[in-house]
């Protein structure tokens, strides 16, 4: 894996070689972006999120592209645990870039089971807690309910050894009268890592001449260009009001929301990322990751900075 002074960047111990990752779900189950990009020149993969039993997901259509990115409603389609620790997980440790494993499920139970097999797999040291999934007793989202994100996140730091846990959150707070710094706290509070921020931000399209939805759901999930700025102010936001305080200081934030340009990167780097996440940036581009990684080394360098960590945060407001 090469290395770059410039762009290596620390997750709650778990060093990247940069700071660039690609988002769960945009990138293949594990490694399948190797026909296309050059994977180890990407700090890390999130591997699709797994839940404890196969899902089909949702009816087709379920991606549909918008003017400023897409909209998505797969409905966590994947192969289930077994599938993953027999089919997937041999071939992590032989990915040559850093895997994060992402969890997702609907009990707690179910998060726990798919934690533990993820701290067992040789080559998982980080894995993202996706807590935007309902809780099957409530129907509430484990991420919308601070008693049932603490509960979750316990369970799970609890049950893993050595492997950190990132929790990553929904962007909507609304309706809940916590905001993302409340939620941010819990989730650490409870045992977390680091935060990543942020999942997809809930939204709709409508066929004007069939007047029906265009996906098959209703609703889906917004990713890219158009929900940056607002998950740039969430970062700026968790990490000023909470992660760069003196009893939490050092709690790393990896920024998922339309980065396209080296320079969304290097906006949510300035906001208080310490690793930038890509996801619906892959299907317009799946080499992009790698011109974000170089427009940020040759910005880092342009800056002074020996090493992109001394930019974190840095936004003079
Ligand atoms: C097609 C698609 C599938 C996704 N699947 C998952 C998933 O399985 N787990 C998850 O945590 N996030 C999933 N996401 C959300 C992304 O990981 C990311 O948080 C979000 O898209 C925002 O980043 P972006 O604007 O760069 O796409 C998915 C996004 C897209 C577009």
């Amino acid at each position: 894996m090469p290395q770059n002074a410039r762009l290596t960047t620390n997750l709650a111990g778990v060093t990247l070689s940069t700071p660039v990752v690609l988002a769960a779900g945009t990138a293949g189950m594990l490694d399948e972006m190797s026909d296309v990009t050059n994977l180890a020149g990407i700090g890390a993969i999130v591997a699709k999120s797994i839940t404890k039993e196969p899902r089909a997901g949702n009816a087709y259509p379920r991606i549909t592209f918008t003017r400023a990115g897409m909209l998505n409603a797969i409905g966590l389609a994947n192969p289930g645990l077994e599938a993953f620790k027999r089919d997937i997980a041999p071939k992590v440790a032989s990915v040559p870039t850093t895997v994060i494993g992402s969890i997702a499920g609907d009990t707690i139970e179910d998060y726990v089971a798919i934690a533990q097999a993820m701290d067992a797999i040789e080559g998982i040291n980080l894995v993202e807690l996706n807590v935007s999934c309902p809780n099957v007793h409530s129907g509430l989202e484990f991420g919308a309910d601070p008693a049932a994100l603490a509960e979750l996140v316990g369970a799970v730091s609890e049950s893993l050894n050595s492997t950190k846990l990132f929790v990553k959150l929904s962007p909507i707070t609304v309706g809940t009268p916590n905001t993302i710094v409340d939620l941010a706290m819990v989730a650490i509070d409870a045992g977390g890592d680091g935060i990543t921020l942020t999942n997809t931000v809930p939204a709709m399209g409508i066929d004007v001449h069939t007047r029906k939805p265009i996906l098959s759901n209703t609703t889906g999930g917004l990713s890219g260009p158009a929900i940056h700025p607002i998950v740039v102010r969430l970062v700026h936001l968790v990490y000023s009001q909470f992660a760069h305080e003196p009893t939490y200081a050092g709690i790393p934030i990896m920024a998922a929301g339309g980065v396209t340009r080296w320079q969304d990167a290097a906006e949510f780097i300035l906001a208080g990322a310490s690793a930038v996440q890509i996801g619906a940036g892959n299907f317009a581009d799946p080499r992009m990751s790698l011109k974000v990684t170089k427009g940020l080394d040759k910005w880092v360098a342009k800056m002074g900075c020996a090493n992109i960590s001394e930019l974190v945060g840095t936004v003079i407001v």
